[in-house]
């Protein structure tokens, strides 16, 4: 049975499922080239069906996350001036509070009828396509894609999906038993996505980079206006299953003026650390309450808030916490993986394969990146390498200090490089986070990079106690005493690092190039950060990976089994 997973809404998706195993998972923004595309994936859907040997006829069910589909803005102007606009304009106001009565049911309604119609117009019957409800897909994406059979506390979180921010649930004998949730306009996520505009940055997009800044900011004066915000939030007892809003807060949906008036006059870093605290407390203490109200010690949690992994750092210390699953890239683009889930335990009864290692979109072959490399031979801006051992050559570039983009095998799926579309360096030399900005990244100043780190070796450098796996940089950890041996790769500041565990079942290449370096230099970890140009997708291809050679200040690109060296002019 063929089953493809679709998610049309943030950062648009395809999972193609056969037979219970995911054979193929993209996102749309690999093909378009813009970064998290939002809308149906028709691209990933037309490239999934290829590599998968199918075509639209083939598949047995086509499983769409959302029953309400979201309005897209057509600009990133017209999606920031959205935020801004819905407590300033008469407009935004009209239709912030039309959002709470029933006219929001009809405007759904007819933009669902829209959208099943322009599914049909791209050949998806009818008959064939089911629709799931958003925050079911976040909750299955966390219960069948962890793996566990076990009783687990399901809990979701974003900034809202088909009406609703967040919800509870008990997982029992592979389903899902909804206890509670919460409304959009009590959304946390939407208050910090708001947080992030008034920031000047991206909404749906930056507050990652609000959460790097938080560390630098702490101190009284942010803690006094995190309390200020807290007292937006209703108190949280024993045993609550939800957290509320308070009284005489503002609407969540439309916090922008009100979060404006509050932080005004405060520093930037201070506004960032204090909506990072405020975050960190509503769901340690949300989450606390309930474990406390179900007794259940295992918490598995999907949705975008949940892409917070300094909030999910400090969830996995909570002491009423013993097991910590968090689905990876929990946005809204692992929702085709929930949806196609959902779809086969409906079908089949029998749960699908878990997630694995994440290496499911288009790859790269050795046929490919020879025809590439051979293409370049009669560039004088390149010199083409084929080494006996291209892990064993790349590590000797790294220990020379050399910066080495690694594109190798199939694509990762999701927001982070898991090493076969990977910037690679050595973390012990601080020198080289200037050299990647200045080469490619351009990164905030604040901003940090991370770290692939072999499994063999995860004890030297991360505090885990918990033993929780984090083979996808969902998560941050302290960092042991050995932590300038990574420098480059952590938080400077708070010294926390979001590691890629590695382990050689993953990534068998990846593996042997940790270990080569490793054995060169007594060091189990890379720094790791993605292959693409500041503001651009991962990079896909062959061709797209010597193109942003060519573009960038970089110098090295070891493309499958070839070395690609670009000669400073
Ligand atoms: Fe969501």
């Amino acid at each position: 049975m063929l089953i493809a997973g679709i998610n049309d809404g943030h950062n648009g998706s395809v999972v193609l499922l056969r037979d219970g195993r995911v054979v193929f998972a993209w996102q749309e923004e690999r093909a378009t080239r813009v970064k998290n595309q939002p809308g149906f994936p028709r691209e990933a859907l037309r490239r999934g069906l290829l590599e998968a040997g199918a075509g639209l006829g083939d598949v047995d069910i086509f499983a769409v996350a959302s029953t309400r589909p979201i309005s897209i803005p057509a600009t990133l102007e017209e999606n920031v001036r959205g935020y801004v606009m819905r407590n300033r304009s008469l407009r935004g106001r009209l239709r912030a509070f039309l959002r709470e009565t029933p006219v929001a049911g009809w405007v759904y309604g007819y933009r669902q009828a829209a959208r099943e119609k322009a599914l049909v117009d791209l050949g998806l019957p009818p008959d064939r396509t089911a629709y799931f409800d958003h925050h079911l897909c976040h909750g299955a994406a966390a219960l069948l894609g962890s793996g566990l059979s076990d009783r687990a506390l399901v809990i979701t979180c974003d900034g809202a999906g088909d009406g609703l921010a967040g919800t509870v649930s008990v997982a029992e004998g592979g389903r899902l038993r909804r206890l509670a949730a919460i409304p959009e306009k009590d959304s946390i996520g939407l208050l910090y996505t708001t947080a992030t505009v008034l920031m000047g940055m991206t909404p749906n997009e930056h507050e990652y980079k609000v959460m790097g800044l938080a560390p630098y900011g702490s101190g009284p004066a942010a803690e006094g206006l995190a309390a200020d915000l807290r007292r937006w939030i209703a108190p949280i007892h024993p045993g609550d299953l939800v957290y509320r809003r308070a009284h005489a807060a503002p609407p969540f949906t439309a916090c922008y003026e009100p979060l404006r008036a509050l932080t005004e006059l405060h520093r930037f870093d201070h506004i960032a650390a204090a909506v990072q605290a405020f975050l960190e407390g509503v769901l340690a203490d949300w989450i606390s309450s309930c474990v406390e109200a179900t007794g259940i010690r295992t918490v598995l949690l999907a949705g975008g808030v949940f892409m917070n992994v300094k909030a999910n750092q400090r969830l996995l210390e909570l002491p009423g916490v013993e097991r910590l699953f968090i689905v990876p890239s929990c946005g809204d683009e692992t929702n085709a993986f929930g949806a196609a889930w959902l779809a086969h335990a409906a079908r089949e009864g029998a749960p699908p394969e878990p997630f694995g290692p994440l290496y499911l979109g288009p790859g790269v072959g050795d046929e490919e990146a020879r025809k590439i490399s051979r293409a370049l031979d009669g560039d004088d801006r390149f010199q083409v390498f084929e080494p006996a051992d291209i892990e064993e050559a790349v590590a000797d570039l790294l220990v020379r200090g050399e910066v080495v983009a690694r594109v190798s095998g199939r694509e990762e799926f999701g927001a982070r490089a898991l090493g076969n579309r990977s910037l690679l360096a050595d973390p012990a030399s601080p020198g080289v986070v200037r050299e990647i900005n200045a080469a490619i990244k351009c990164r905030d100043f604040w901003m940090p990079f991370a770290c692939s780190v072999l499994e063999e070796c995860a004890g030297d450098y991360l505090e885990n106690p918990k033993g929780m796996r984090a083979p996808w940089m969902i998560i941050t950890f302290d960092c042991t005493s050995r932590w300038p041996e990574i420098q480059a790769g952590i938080h400077p500041h708070d010294r926390t690092v979001r590691p890629q565990i590695v382990s050689r079942a993953d990534n068998p290449g990846f593996h042997r190039l940790l270990e080569a370096f490793r054995r060169r230099t007594g060091r189990g970890a890379l720094l790791n950060t993605s292959y693409n140009i500041h503001g651009e997708p991962l990079v896909s291809s062959a061709g797209e990976a010597v193109d942003v050679l060519g573009r960038s200040g970089l110098r090295w690109l070891a493309l499958g089994p070839f070395l690609i060296h670009k000669r400073s002019r």
